[in-house]
C-alpha cells in the first residue's frame, strides 16, 4: 500500500474529450485551463433564466382596470410568438438548398401546425372575455389594432408571389411582374383597402401608422423573396418533385392562413362588435364587415392547386356554418 493519495482516475471518454477540447481551444490560441476555470465558477443553468421567464411574464401592461384586458394582451402575444415560429420556418427557405421538396414539406407542415393551434385556440377570444369589459377597454386602445401586425403580413409575403396579395381586381394584371415592378404592385396591396373609415372611405390612423412604420420593410421583404417565396419554390420544382404530399401541405397552408384563421378571427369581431350601431365605435368605425370575411377578400396563395369549383366557393361553407350557425 502506498501513502500517496490515489491518482485521479478518469474515464477514457473524458480524457478523450479533454484532448479534443485542448485542440479546439489551441486552434484559436486559447488556453483551455482558463476556460475550465470559467466552467468551475459558472452557475448551473436554470429553467427561468434559460427561457427568460421573469422578462416574459413582465411584458403584460394593461392600461385599464378591467381584468379581461390581460386576456386580450396575452392572447395577442401568444399569437405573435406563433407567428414568429412560422417565420422561423419560412425564413429558412431562402437558399438554393430550399429547392429540396422534402425540406419544403417539413417547413410547411410545421407552419400548418402552428396555424392549426392558433385557429383552435381562438375560442379564447371568442368566448373567453366578458363583452361588457371588452367594449369598454377596447376604447382605450384605439387606434391600435391587430391589423398592425407586421409578422402576419410577412408570413403572407413569404408564402406566395406578390401579385397574389393585391386586391382581387388587379391580380391578373400583375401576374407576370418583375422585381422592378414590386413598388407599383405595393400600392395595390390588399391591406390598404382595410382599416378605412366606414363613413368617409378615408384611411384610419391605424393604417397610416402601419404604413409609416412598415412599408419599406415589407417591400424589401417582397424584393428579397421574389424567387424564394413558397409559390415560386413550388412552381420552380421539376414536375417529379411536385409530390402529392407537398401539394396537400400547400393547399392546407392556403386554407389555414386564408380561410381558417381569418374566419376564427372574424367570428370574434362578429361576436364582440356586431351587436348594435354604438359598438361600431369600438373599431374606430371601420369597414371591417366588408373587409375581413375571406369570401370577400378571396386571398388565395396557390390558385394553381385548386379546382375551378373550389376557387369559386372560397371561404363560403365554413363561414355560414361557424359564424352564422347555418346548417
Ligand atoms: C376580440 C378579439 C378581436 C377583435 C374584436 C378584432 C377585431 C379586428 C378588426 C375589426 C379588424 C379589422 C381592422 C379594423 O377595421 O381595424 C382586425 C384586423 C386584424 N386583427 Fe383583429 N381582432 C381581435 C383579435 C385579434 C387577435 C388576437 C389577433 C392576433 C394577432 C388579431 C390580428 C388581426 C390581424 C392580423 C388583422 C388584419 C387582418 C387582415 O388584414 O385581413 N386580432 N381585427
Amino acid at each position: 500500500m502506498s501513502d500517496h493519495p490515489h491518482p485521479p482516475s478518469f474515464d477514457e471518454n473524458i480524457l478523450k474529450k479533454v484532448e479534443a477540447l485542448q485542440e479546439k481551444y489551441a486552434a484559436m490560441g486559447q488556453d483551455l485551463n482558463a476556460y475550465l476555470d470559467g466552467l468551475l465558477h459558472a452557475d448551473y443553468l436554470t429553467y427561468w433564466d434559460y427561457i427568460n421567464l421573469d422578462t416574459l411574464l413582465s411584458l403584460q401592461h394593461p392600461i385599464t382596470p378591467f381584468p379581461d384586458e390581460s386576456i386580450f394582451i396575452i392572447y395577442h402575444q401568444i399569437t405573435e410568438l406563433y407567428f414568429k415560429l412560422a417565420l422561423h420556418e419560412l425564413d429558412q427557405l431562402n437558399t438554393s438548398a430550399s429547392k429540396d421538396p422534402d425540406l419544403i414539406l417539413k417547413r410547411v407542415s410545421r407552419v400548418n401546425r402552428y396555424f392549426e393551434a392558433l385557429t383552435h385556440s381562438f375560442e379564447i377570444m371568442v368566448d373567453g372575455m366578458d363583452q361588457d369589459q371588452f367594449l369598454k377597454f377596447r376604447m382605450s386602445l384605439l387606434p391600435a389594432s391587430g391589423f398592425q401586425s407586421a409578422q402576419y403580413r410577412m408570413i403572407e409575403i413569404r408564402s406566395t408571389s406578390f401579385d397574389r396579395l393585391l386586391r382581387e381586381e388587379v391580380r391578373e394584371k400583375y401576374e407576370d411582374h418583375a422585381p422592378g415592378d414590386l413598388e407599383e404592385l405595393y400600392s395595390h396591396i390588399y391591406w390598404k383597402a382595410g382599416a378605412v373609415e366606414l363613413a368617409t372611405g378615408k384611411k384610419t390612423l391605424t393604417l397610416r401608422q402601419f404604413e409609416v412604420k412598415y412599408d419599406r420593410t415589407l417591400l424589401e421583404l417582397a424584393e428579397n423573396t421574389f424567387e424564394v417565396n413558397l409559390r415560386s419554390l413550388w412552381n420552380g420544382l421539376p414536375v417529379a418533385a411536385q409530390t402529392d404530399d407537398l401539394r396537400q401541405a400547400l393547399r392546407w397552408l392556403d386554407t389555414n392562413v386564408n380561410i381558417n384563421w381569418p374566419l376564427s378571427h372574424y367570428k370574434s369581431a362578429v361576436r364582440y362588435l356586431q351587436r348594435d350601431p354604438e359598438d361600431i365605435a369600438a373599431t374606430g368605425g371601420t369597414n371591417w364587415q366588408k373587409y375581413l370575411p375571406p369570401r370577400f377578400q378571396r386571398r388565395i396563395f396557390y390558385p394553381e392547386l385548386w379546382s375551378e369549383q373550389e376557387l369559386a366557393n372560397w371561404g363560403k361553407g365554413w363561414v355560414e356554418k361557424e359564424v352564422f350557425g347555418v346548417k
